[in-house]
C-alpha cells in the first residue's frame, strides 16, 4: 500500500514569524499523524524555524529547490548538503515555475535529482504540460520525455526516495483543477511510464501526487482515484485550517 503524501509548497510566501506561527498552530491542531505523510516546504529563510517547530513530530520539512553541488563558488545558491544540515528531509525539484521563469532545463533538473539523492534527501519531482500541449494531444509524450530526462541514471533502488508530482501547468494557481478523471488518467500514464523505465514493481510502489488548485472542496474526489497518492498544494496550503482540511481529506 502506498502511504498518502500531502505536501505544502509555500513558494515565496511567509516571513519567519508567520512561518513559525503556522508551524506551531498546525502541529497543535493536527494531532497524531499516522495515516499520511505531511511535508511542509517553506522558503529557505524559514526552514530553520519550521524544522525546529516540527522537531519530535511526524511532520517533515522540505525545501523548494537546491543547487546540484555540495559547496563552492555558486553565489546565491543552496546545496542539498546544507538542506540536510538545516533539517530538511525533502526537496522539490523541477517545479514548473522554475522550469518556466528560471528556464531550468531537463538536464539541470536531472543533475539536481542526482545531487539531492546523493546527500540523502528525498524528493518531489514535478512534471506537467502546458494548456497548448494538452490541447494538441501531446501530454502523454511530453510527460514521458520529462520523466526520461529527469530520471536519467537513477537506479531502481533510488526510486524509493522519489515522489512524482504531476502538475498540469494550466491548473497551477489558476483555480482551475484538472477533473479527477483527467488527473487519474494522466497519473495512470505516468505510472505506466515508470513500469517501462523500471519495472512493474517500481510503478506499483512509487507515490504520485496531483498538484494544481487543490482545495478542501476537491481533495476527496481527487484522493478517491486509484492512482492518486497525494497532493502538492500551493495557495491552499498558506492558511492552517485550509491545509488541515486537505490533510484530513487525504486520509
Ligand atoms: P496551487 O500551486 O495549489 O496554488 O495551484 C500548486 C503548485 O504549484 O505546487
Amino acid at each position: 500500500m502506498r502511504k498518502p503524501i500531502v505536501a505544502a509548497n509555500w513558494k515565496m510566501h511567509k516571513c519567519i514569524n508567520e512561518s513559525e506561527q503556522f508551524a506551531r498552530e498546525f502541529t497543535e491542531k493536527l494531532g497524531i499523524l499516522e495515516k499520511a505523510e505531511v511535508v511542509i516546504c517553506p522558503p529557505f529563510t524559514s526552514l530553520a524555524v519550521v524544522a525546529d517547530a516540527f522537531e519530535g513530530t511526524a511532520i517533515k520539512v522540505g525545501a523548494q529547490n537546491c543547487f546540484p553541488k555540495e559547496q563552492g563558488a555558486y553565489t546565491g545558491e543552496v546545496s542539498p548538503h546544507m538542506l540536510r544540515d538545516i533539517g530538511c528531509q525533502f526537496v522539490i525539484i523541477g517545479h514548473s515555475e522554475r522550469r518556466q521563469i528560471l528556464e531550468e532545463t531537463d538536464e539541470f533538473i536531472n543533475e539536481k535529482v542526482q545531487a539531492a539523492l546523493k546527500f540523502g534527501l528525498k524528493l518531489i519531482l514535478c512534471i506537467g504540460e502546458t494548456l497548448e500541449q494538452r490541447e494538441n494531444g501531446i501530454t502523454n509524450a511530453w510527460l514521458r520525455g520529462q520523466l526520461e530526462a529527469a530520471l536519467a541514471n537513477i537506479t531502481e533502488d533510488q526510486m524509493e526516495e522519489i515522489v512524482i508530482a504531476y502538475e498540469p501547468i494550466w491548473a497551477i494557481g489558476t483555480g482551475v483543477t484538472a477533473s479527477s478523471q483527467d488527473a487519474q488518467a494522466t497519473i495512470k500514464h505516468v505510472r505506466d511510464v515508470l513500469a517501462d523505465l523500471y519495472s512493474p514493481k517500481i510503478a506499483e510502489q512509487t507515490r504520485i501526487q496531483y498538484g494544481g488548485s487543490v482545495k478542501p472542496s476537491n481533495i476527496r474526489e481527487l484522493m478517491e482515484q486509484p492512482d492518486i497518492d497525494g497532493v502538492l498544494v500551493g495557495g491552499a496550503s498558506l492558511e492552517v485550517n485550509s491545509f488541515l482540511e486537505i490533510v484530513r481529506g487525504a486520509i
